[in-house]
């Protein structure tokens, strides 16, 4: 590992983490970006800001999420692991979980939309646009312009459209407009492309609130700070309910903001191996995935400098997940710095294995995880596995499953 001060310490003044990151935009959007990153950085120290997100993490999201040992998921990898001592199966760590799918509207990414909307509101702005892949950081946005009185455009890929019904439902419920975009395979990177593009054209009055820790600076920080809540919490949690902080953390990497949220406040913990997974697809060899670090190599996308998935020209090729919010060529600037400074390792699951995982966590637990942490779970047995018994690994349990129950009960047929 390279000597590093600190792993907490990006982005620099022109939003880089080493050689990733920083703002590649059309002229026109510069203005914007630049009054962003100002009105970030005083809101980020207006006590008042810190003040009304907090009341709003409280009161409305239902934030702390708990922190609950998973017992029958730490019995179930100790029954099938390890060698036995005395009758006693020596290995297999306890497994916690970061209940961050308790969260009002069902996952993580409304702590971010927050964080967003109160600074929309503080720019003046008076229209929200967003992008989605399995829609429900279109649900969280949805939510939150319904709760500010704002109106909000939604674009979503039309695959992606078909795939997440109920979450396409539930926006124009909250009183969004959702836009089907048909480019390209209509997932993910072609909703960002097309919001990006209605962003250039209205500047001036809109906010694009970004749903992960990618897109130009000062986005993946600003979205990094709003999720960290997460971390924050696992860390006290955690010392309340164990005394000591986790010996491995893992979380699903989709753009990469559920896991920045959980690993930054941990960076700095080299006690504490920290584990991002990526969506192998059908398998990382087959080429149909989205593990931009395991298959990919840096480029330019969505405004900054990152590992993407591309052919020998540099032409973005199209990812493939079976989760809709896993379904992106490409991973947060962040990640691919530490995936450089080797702070934190990146692994993948495939289709199948977050099918298996996402049953059994459900049969288990009582639990219905998402399609997307599902993924972190299938590693997350391996590693509890290789781990000793007074270990503990702690994984983010990101969003709850309602939303993928029809696609699951299809790819079960
Ligand atoms: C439940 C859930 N988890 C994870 C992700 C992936 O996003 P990120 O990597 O930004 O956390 C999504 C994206 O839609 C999601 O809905």
């Amino acid at each position: 590992m390279p000597s590093v001060n600190s792993f907490r310490m990006g982005p620099d003044r022109e939003g880089r983490f080493g050689k990733f990151g920083g703002r590649f935009v059309a002229e026109t959007l510069m203005p914007l970006i630049l009054s962003l990153e100002e009105e970030y950085e005083s809101a980020k120290n207006d006590p008042a800001f810190r003040q009304e997100m907090d009341y709003f993490l409280k009161h409305y999201v239902g934030r702390p999420s708990p922190l609950y040992f998973a017992e029958r998921l730490t019995e179930y990898v100790r029954s099938k692991t390890g060698s036995t001592i005395g009758g006693e199966k020596e290995k297999g760590a306890k497994i916690y979980l970061k209940r961050d799918e308790l969260n009002h509207t069902g996952a993580h990414k409304i702590n971010n939309c927050l964080g967003q909307i109160l600074l929309a509101k503080r720019m003046g702005k008076t229209r929200i646009i967003a992008e989605t892949g399995a829609g429900q950081h279109g649900v969280a946005t949805a939510t939150v312009c319904a709760r500010f009185n704002l109106p909000c455009t939604i674009f979503m890929g039309a695959t992606d459209v078909e795939r997440q019904e109920p979450n396409v439902f539930r926006m124009k419920l909250l009183g969004a407009e959702v836009v089907p975009v048909t480019s390209g395979t209509g997932t993910l990177k072609d909703a960002m492309n097309e919001a990006l593009r209605d962003w250039v054209t209205n500047v001036d009055a809109t906010f694009y609130i970004i749903g992960t820790a990618a897109g130009p600076h000062p986005y993946p920080e600003m979205v990094r700070d709003f999720q960290s809540v997460i971390g924050y919490e696992a860390k006290e949690q955690m010392l309340e309910a164990e005394g000591r902080l986790p010996d491995a953390i893992m979380a699903c990497i989709g753009g990469g903001s559920n896991a920045i949220g959980l690993f930054h406040p941990f960076l700095d913990d080299m006690g504490t191996q920290i584990y991002g997974v990526e969506a192998a697809g059908r398998g990382v060899e087959s080429g149909a995935h989205a593990a931009s670090l395991s298959g990919g190599r840096p480029g330019v996308l969505h405004g900054n400098r990152t590992y993407l998935l591309q052919d020998d020209d540099g032409q973005i090729i199209d990812a493939h997940s079976i989760s809709a919010g896993l379904d992106y060529p490409g991973i947060g600037p962040e990640h691919a710095w530490l995936h450089e400074v080797k702070r934190v390792q990146y692994l993948s699951a495939t289709d199948k294995e977050a099918l298996e995982c996402f049953q059994l966590c459900a049969r288990l637990e009582g639990i219905i995880p998402a399609l997307e942490p599902a993924h972190a779970l299938a590693r997350a047995f391996d590693k509890a596995g290789e781990m000793e018994r007074d270990q503990i690994l702690l994984l983010n349990m990101c969003g709850r499953g309602d939303k993928d129950i029809f696609s699951v009960m299809d790819a079960l047929k």
